[in-house]
């Protein structure tokens, strides 16, 4: 029975959780300063009272924020085991705030996975208060339960999910985002990302500073207009896409949140692509799997021809996505002269296009050598299924999710 003491001590803890809700005074949305690495963009969150700091990669295609734990295979004490030395974690042990969920939501397995591949991604839930930028909430989260040693430390502690929240969807399957705009911390339910990335071959990209001189801004709780070419914002209904989990991020059990929408031309400059006619569709993801203009098995050999782009043998870490493809160069000089690739999402819509410049990476092969490689990357095979919409589809663009209406916003995004 617990004494009026300690029934006492929960309540202040209780209380001075609520407390750090505090809503933002202003009504502009809340910039994470984003820095991308191999796996994709990073930035700070933290977790736990005191804070403990939890560098999250940003994840479109994940239903809630997952952290490393002192959890290996259901032990929180032999962390050691699982996890790389030096690999940071959030020690729930050490949070006052941290509260165990597993009676309300049972620990959960998913194998295979968009993080492991083939082996198991298991998680326990818990109850924490979580701090974005300036603002504070007590969220449900999930604490990674290692099931397998890891063979180096990863550059990241959490995960942050974006992915979109359905109705029937409980708190153990909601991005926290989506939570802090219930607790009524943000004013708006929209998302907007802008990519300030580096041009490589003169092509006019947005400026730097609109990013803080970060590499990227991912905003919380509104959009700034002022980033948008004026009457250029397309809002479309994300849809369910089934072929996501057959050949994409493969998942079980199945996950269908992703924000997506049906592909209906799909063009190499003006010649349009074949498209599958079972339902071609593409999914938003910024993380590794959306690096590279997604591109169908047959467009990939059309734009090899129409490029006269020639083989080139790259090591995995030399790569410039993680397709399981084979890669082609062309000559740096020809680049700009390259067709376009573009994208139209809904009849009668808008095409969205990728230039050249975008789509070719320029890789160093060897101390005096580079190459200039097509970023592409392909999936399923034939004509068009599905493919990744990520941070090359994304540059010279503000990518918009409004978490309330379930819609996707396409934008040209200002530019020097
Ligand atoms: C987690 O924190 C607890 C309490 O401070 C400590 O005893 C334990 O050693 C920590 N675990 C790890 C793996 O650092
Ligand atoms: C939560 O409680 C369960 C059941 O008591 C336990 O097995 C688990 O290790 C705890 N998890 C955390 C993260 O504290
Ligand atoms: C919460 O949602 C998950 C995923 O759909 C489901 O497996 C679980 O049973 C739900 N739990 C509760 C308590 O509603
Ligand atoms: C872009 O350039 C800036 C400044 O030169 C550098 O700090 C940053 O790391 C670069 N970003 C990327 C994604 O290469
Ligand atoms: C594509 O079509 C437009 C409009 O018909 C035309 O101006 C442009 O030159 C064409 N581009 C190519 C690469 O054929
Ligand atoms: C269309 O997609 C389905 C599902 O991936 C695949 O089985 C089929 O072979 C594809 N058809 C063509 C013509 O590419």
């Amino acid at each position: 029975m617990p004494s009026p003491r300690k029934s006492l001590l929960q309540l202040l803890l209780a209380g001075l959780s609520s407390a750090r809700v505090c809503r933002d005074p202003s009504n502009a949305p809340l910039d994470l300063p984003l820095t991308l690495s191999s796996l994709g963009f990073l930035t700070p969150i933290s977790i736990g009272t005191p804070p403990q700091e939890i560098v999250s990669l940003m994840d479109w295609t994940w239903i809630n924020q997952f952290t490393l734990s002192t959890l290996c295979l259901g032990n929180p004490h032999d962390t050691a085991s699982c996890l790389a030395p030096g690999q940071a974690f959030f020690n729930q042990s050490r949070s006052t705030t941290f509260t165990n969920q597993t009676s309300l939501y049972p620990s959960r397995t998913w194998n295979p996975n968009g993080f492991f591949g083939p082996a198991p991604l298991t998680v326990q839930f818990g109850h924490d208060v979580q701090h974005v930028g300036s603002l504070s909430a007590p969220v449900t989260f999930m604490l990674a339960d290692m099931q397998f040693p890891q063979p180096g430390a990863f550059p990241f502690t959490g995960v942050f999910g974006l992915s979109p929240v359905f109705k029937t969807d409980n708190q153990s399957t909601q991005s926290t985002f989506y939570q802090f705009w219930k607790q009524g911390l943000y004013s708006s339910p929209i998302v907007s990302f802008l990519y300030c990335y580096n041009s490589t071959f003169g092509n006019t990209a947005p400026p730097r500073s609109l990013c803080n001189g970060n590499d990227a801004l991912q905003s919380l709780g509104g959009y700034h207009a002022n980033f948008i070419q004026p009457g250029s914002l397309q809002w479309y209904d994300s849809v369910v896409n089934l072929q996501v989990n057959i050949i994409d991020i493969i998942t079980s059990p199945e996950i269908l949140n992703y924000w997506a929408l049906p592909v209906t031309q799909h063009l190499i400059g003006n010649e349009s692509q074949p498209l599958n006619k079972t339902a071609s569709g593409a999914v938003f993801d910024y993380a590794s799997f959306g690096r590279g203009a997604p591109v169908s098995v047959n467009s990939y050999a059309r734009l090899v021809q129409l490029t006269g782009a020639t083989p080139i043998t790259l090591d995995a870490s030399a790569a410039p996505n993680n397709g399981a493809q084979s890669f082609y160069s062309v000559p740096c000089s020809k680049v700009s002269k390259l067709p376009s690739l573009k994208y139209q999402f809904g009849a009668g819509t808008p095409e969205w296009e990728i230039l050249p410049e975008n789509y070719v990476e320029k890789i160093a092969i060897s101390s005096t050598q580079t190459a200039c490689v097509l970023n592409v990357r392909a999936l399923g095979d034939g004509d068009w299924i599905i493919g990744n919409l990520g941070e090359t589809f994304a540059k010279d663009k503000v990518i918009l999710f409004d978490f309330d209406k379930i819609k996707i916003g396409i934008a040209d995004a200002v530019r020097k």
